[in-house]
């Protein structure tokens, strides 16, 4: 009874409500820090469409994308990347220096349930980060379904400074993004979707305090460009590039995020308690060879956003919290950027489209370098400390956001001309502008972008580095290229031979112990799959001394193979799990 009349005061006070309560609440991902992170990637679903069904989603620990991970520079991070969905998938790191063996690029497949264990070393910058699915052919799938999540780095530096860092309050993520939805509200793999998700909210709004705001956006769409900007007109300040803070905050209107970029922005919203702004895509400025500049009323790519203005997040603001940022700060950072001195080789690249290349390509297929991707070739071989300017000549006539792994980039030109402050720090991605002049067929001027690039660290002959467009449909068509880092004072004329090792305790139950029997040998990578022949761990590099966790595996006979670093040779053995 009591609920009877609750609800029927919902609904008389419903008629009456005004326009704001067709907003959603902005959802906010979970977090999680630490040193071990735990991520089991399921399929599930959420209702995102208000009434209806819901829709069929993929999650990370919840039914949607993922927690957002919270990483200190200098820490080793551990991943425990359990997949549940009945396909393989992979998930990359974006944007992360680490080994190629780690990176969850199309080689480190996982395939269903099996958990991979790569970890590494935080040597990037503060700044926002993230990781979704790459394996080949199915990222674009994989990503519509909505797995993904935030790492965001802290270090001292940005520690320093008076920014907003009260996470969900002051310092709000937001992953944009957009779906198209069936009449069943599922999500169609398209490359343009029709409705805004912000953070997964349709008509996303969010109270926020009358402070200084920080909004770390990032482009996860499949293909859309975002033209950021406030509905007041008013200036905001980027602070960071992709891959870590500028020098100074730079004062903008508007700014172009391309697929795959993040940029950490400033909104001075001091003394405007009780007032409303939305923070808005600006597209119908779009150039026509943008992506999301253009309109489609019809065919594969036809979607109701192109080429218009729409919300990303409506934003009511209320009263200032303590200890609030009230301004905006006047410099952020020293950025030593690399030096064109020290350049080793200049890579030429290409963009075109497969016209006139053989096989079986359509005339609207992009590619790199003339080539479709082909997991088993590598481009380049990059020597271990090179520092490198890579140019990339684009002759299509649409605009392709350029993705590299491995390394934070400085962007040296764009046609000529040194980029812009918000562009002058550490990139992943960079927007390579389509030909100018020509027609939609191509033609025209073809656009060159230059950046620099130092690949140190780490060095690895059998797993590769990716390169791409970051527009998913094009990457899954083949618009992707790969290298290997290698060092060449590493490369010794070896006989492969078994490398002698024994397991303990054997039955073991929670910890398993690897002893190799010659300590000068080193372990590359170890799996262990069942009696079916199914993987149940991946362990690139495993830190033997510690044993390896065996406790979630059930009860039986397991096969351990045991690669080594200097001859790649598989060894194997088997347990028992007791
Ligand atoms: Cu964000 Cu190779 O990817
Ligand atoms: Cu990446
Ligand atoms: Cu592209």
């Amino acid at each position: 009874m009591f609920k009877k009349i609750i609800a029927a005061a919902f609904i008389s006070i419903a008629t009456y409500l005004p326009v704001s309560a067709q907003y959603n609440t902005l959802w906010i991902p979970d977090t999680l820090s630490g040193t071990t992170f735990n991520l089991n990637i399921k399929d599930t679903f959420r209702q995102i469409v208000a009434t209806g069904q819901q829709t069929i989603t993929g999650g990370i620990n919840g039914n949607f994308w993922g927690p957002t991970l919270f990483i200190n520079k200098g820490d080793t991070v551990h991943m425990h990347v359990k997949n549940n969905l009945n396909d393989s998938t992979t998930i990359h790191w974006h944007g992360m220096h680490l080994p190629a063996v780690m990176d969850g690029g199309p080689h480190q497949v996982i395939p269903p349930g099996t958990t991979w264990q790569p970890y590494w070393k935080m040597t990037n910058n503060a700044a926002t980060y993230w990781y979704h699915p790459h394996l080949h052919e199915m990222t674009e799938e994989h990503i519509t379904k909505g797995i993904g999540g935030f790492m965001i780095v802290r270090d001292a530096v940005e520690s320093a400074l008076a920014l907003p860092r009260t996470y969900g309050v002051d310092d709000i993520p937001l992953a944009l993004t957009d779906r198209d939805f069936s009449t069943t509200n599922q999500f169609q793999v398209v490359p343009y979707g029709d409705s805004m998700l912000t953070n997964g909210t349709l008509r996303a709004a969010y109270n926020v305090p009358a402070q200084v705001l920080r909004f770390r956006v990032l482009n996860g769409a499949i293909e859309r460009s975002y033209n950021l900007g406030f509905s007041d007109g008013r200036t905001f300040y980027i602070i960071t590039s992709d891959g870590g803070l500028l020098n100074a905050p730079v004062a903008v209107t508007k700014y172009i995020l391309h697929a795959g970029e993040r940029v950490e922005i400033l909104v001075n919203c001091v003394g405007q308690s009780g007032t409303t702004v939305d923070f808005k895509a600006y597209n119908s400025l779009l150039g026509g060879f943008v992506a999301g500049g253009e309109s489609f009323p019809n065919g594969p790519f036809a979607n109701f956003l192109g080429h218009k203005d729409f919300n990303l997040l409506h934003l009511n603001i209320g009263a200032q919290t303590s200890n609030a940022i009230t301004a905006i700060p006047t410099t952020l950072t020293t950025n030593t950027l690399l030096n064109t001195a020290n350049a080793n080789i200049t890579r030429k690249l290409t963009m075109t489209d497969s016209t006139g290349v053989p096989g079986i390509l359509g005339p609207n297929a992009f590619i790199i370098n003339h080539k479709l991707f082909n997991i088993n070739y590598n481009e380049y071989q990059v020597p271990l400390n090179n520092t490198e300017i890579w140019e990339i000549t684009n002759s299509t006539a649409f605009g392709h956001p350029f993705h590299i792994h491995d390394v934070e980039f400085n962007i040296l030109s764009v046609n000529g001309v040194a980029p812009d402050a918000a562009q002058a720090g550490w990139k992943d991605v960079v927007f390579c502008p389509g030909a100018t002049g020509g027609g939609p067929g191509g033609g025209g001027t073809p656009s060159v972008v230059k950046f620099i690039a130092k690949f140190d660290d780490y060095a690895d002959a059998l797993h590769p580095f990716m390169f791409h467009c970051h527009i998913s449909l094009h990457e899954d068509e083949g618009m992707m290229g790969q290298f290997v880092v290698t060092n060449p004072d590493a490369i010794t004329n070896i006989t492969k031979q078994e490398i002698p090792f024994t397991l303990y305790p054997n039955p073991a139950n929670n910890k398993l112990f690897v002893s190799l029997a010659d300590n000068s040998n080193e372990v590359y990578y170890i799996t262990i799959t069942d009696m079916l022949g199914r993987t149940k761990l991946m362990l690139p590099k495993p830190e033997l001394q510690n044993g390896i966790d065996i406790s979630a595996l059930a009860n039986g006979t397991y096969l351990l193979q045991l690669i080594d670093t200097k001859t790649k040779t598989i060894s194997a053995k088997q347990f028992v799990k007791k």
